[in-house]
């Protein structure tokens, strides 16, 4: 087979090659606009390809390109030097392309016998290798410094104000100086009629266990030397996250998909190593993760709020989003932080009425947390911090 007839072959499969891409890529994209799709793959791998086909369908035909917009515009300058000279277009000799078939050397000089030089690169095989290099690159690194990888976790909203709301150290600073005027108090009506409802604690709550909790409620920061006991420490997690036999959690969660994960950093419990533990909500117990004492790492970790190490345990809830991002998608994240919330006040309720002390703690070092306890950040992130330990007398 010649070298022409291979070259003719080559062009004619890129061609139908990129029409299949360009089908392929606007089919794909209507499935994932229609679906919703956060990230999907085939679109993705269809964009790809339709550009590789398109580079190679112009660098095979460079030649003709040029070729032929070099006629179109040598005849639009006669045609219109034929009209200024008021003569019939008829009248101006039809150009001739220099040459209507592309030259096996892409226009250059060829080597003696016509063929191009073995081994030699033309200026247009440099160019468009240096361009598709320099794109895939580039696309590369964007993707990179914004985080959108290939993944379904790439461009969840929520995923993406989870990223972008990390404390670095000048947020750290942020976070002990005040900016700007306090915002007004909860909103008022003035003119309204008000309606006085009865004292709380009569009848409608004759137990008043549970608003003892909520009346003494508070962010506990001082912690005595007294370890938990091991029957403390089940309690809290117990009511803060366990199963119940009868089905169900300690807390609601949107559509029953509980995307919340809970570590426990022993400080100080009796019976227990210091270290780290993964609670198992089914059966109420901890799963040893790692024997250490991480007092000082979860204090540093909590922007250095010391307290953190003086807890007898630091209770580390996460969020696993793609648990809930087939049904809820971009929902997802927020509906994981209203669900640690939720906890939070299970936490607090548990300590408070069992004479314990609790203090939530939203700031922290995402990454320095996510990595302490063996997490990647984005298919399962840190979200809240609640310290549980003996108040100090
Ligand atoms: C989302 C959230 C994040 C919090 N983060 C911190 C924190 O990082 N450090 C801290 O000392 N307290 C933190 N707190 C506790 C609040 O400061 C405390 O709830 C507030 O001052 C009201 O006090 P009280 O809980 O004693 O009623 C946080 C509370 C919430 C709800």
């Amino acid at each position: 087979m010649s070298a022409r007839r291979l070259r003719q072959d080559v062009d004619h499969a890129t061609s139908v090659l990129l029409l299949i891409a360009v089908v392929a890529a606007c089919v794909t994209g209507f499935i994932a606009h229609v679906w919703d799709l956060n990230a999907f793959t085939w679109h993705t791998w269809s964009g790809y390809a339709m550009a590789a086909f398109a580079v190679a369908h112009v660098a095979l035909n460079f030649d003709r390109l040029v070729t032929y917009w070099r006629f179109r515009a040598r005849q639009g300058v006669r045609g219109l030097q034929a009209r200024l000279r008021d003569a019939p277009d008829g009248a101006v000799p039809a150009p001739v392309p220099r040459s209507r078939a592309p030259s096996a050397t892409g226009g250059r000089p060829a080597a003696p016998g016509g063929r191009r030089r073995p081994g030699s690169v033309t200026r247009r095989v440099m160019l468009t290798s240096a361009a598709t290099t320099a794109g895939a690159l580039g696309g590369w690194a964007v993707a990179r410094r914004i985080g959108i990888e290939n993944d379904p976790v790439g461009n969840d909203a929520g995923m993406v104000y989870h990223r972008l709301s990390r404390p670095g150290v000048a947020d750290a600073v942020d976070a002990v100086v005040t900016w700007g005027r306090r915002p007004a108090p909860p909103k008022e009506y003035p003119g309204a009629p008000v309606l006085d409802l009865p004292a709380v604690g009569g009848g409608a709550a004759p137990d008043g266990r549970l608003l003892s909790a909520v009346l003494e409620r508070r962010s506990v920061r001082d912690y005595s030397d007294r370890p938990l006991t091991l029957d403390e420490l089940s309690h809290v997690l117990f009511m803060t996250a366990g199963s119940r036999r009868q089905g169900g959690r300690a807390f609601p969660s949107s559509g029953a998909l509980y995307p919340i994960e809970v570590y426990a950093v022993v400080n100080a419990v009796d019976g227990l190593e210091r270290g780290l533990y993964h609670y198992d909500p089914a059966r109420n117990a901890l799963r040893v993760l790692r024997q250490a004492d991480l007092r000082d790492r979860i204090a540093d970790h909590g922007l250095g709020q010391s307290f953190l190490a003086d807890a007898g345990v630091v209770l580390c809830l996460t969020v696993i989003p793609e648990r809930m991002r087939f049904r809820y998608r971009h929902r997802s994240y927020r509906y994981g932080l209203l669900e640690a919330g939720h906890l939070g006040q299970n936490t607090y309720l548990a300590a408070t009425s069992m004479g314990l002390g609790a203090c939530a703690v939203g700031a922290f070092f995402d990454d320095a947390l996510n990595d302490m306890l063996g997490v990647d950040g984005r298919h399962e992130a840190a979200v809240y911090l609640l310290a549980v330990g003996a108040v100090a007398p």
